[in-house]
């Protein structure tokens, strides 16, 4: 039978992924300025950022259902030198970046929803859904702009939004509302170009 505790597990390898993601992302977008692709580094800088909501979402859930504060500093261990270890060129960035988003999208969040389902806790269920759908569209913008850079037709300046509910990422034309979680345009935030 599945118990709590292991929703409470889920939603720390969660915080535990994204958080490792987003220190990720980081990387692979000064790798990516070093190299002249701007755009990629914006993207890369993007969908950081929207990392950094999915942790605070799961934080929230985390919270709220074990009726404890979690300190993401004891947590979360993020060992600077392996991570270093990951960067490699531009285009193997963005492979291995297709890679992390869509294990957490076909497997990862799949599986934890699940458990969440089963044992009825919204707020996790809510939380790992959001986060799972956002991979999805960050995965796609991945697989975007590998295609651009192996095309050599690069975008120039592109507007970039990312939604502060749920880590949705839009490029281009701000919309009227969030396609993953409905919010209005007002909780989006436009990135540096
Ligand atoms: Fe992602
Ligand atoms: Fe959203």
């Amino acid at each position: 039978m599945i118990q709590i505790s292991i929703i409470l597990e889920n939603l720390k390898e969660a915080i535990i992924g994204e958080s490792t993601a987003k220190a990720k992302y980081n990387l692979f977008a000064i790798r990516a300025d070093e190299e002249g692709l701007v755009e990629i580094a914006r993207l890369f800088m993007a969908i950081s950022y929207a990392e950094e909501i999915h942790v605070k979402n799961h934080v929230k859930a985390y919270e709220k259902i074990s009726d404890n504060t979690i300190e993401i500093e004891e947590l979360v261990k993020i060992d600077e030198v392996e991570l270093q270890k990951k960067v490699r060129d531009t285009r193997s960035n963005l492979i291995q970046a297709i890679a992390g988003e869509t294990y957490e999208f076909r497997k990862m969040y799949k599986s934890f929803m699940k458990n969440a389902k089963k044992l009825n806790t919204y707020l996790a269920e809510f939380s790992f859904n959001l986060a799972r759908n956002a991979e999805n569209i960050h995965r796609k913008l991945y697989i975007d702009y590998l295609k651009m850079l192996d095309d050599n037709r690069m975008r120039e300046n592109e507007n970039i939004y990312v939604c502060e509910i749920c880590g949705n990422v839009e490029i281009g034309k701000l919309p009227s509302s969030c396609s993953i979680c409905d919010h209005d345009q007002k909780f989006f935030k436009k990135m540096e170009n």
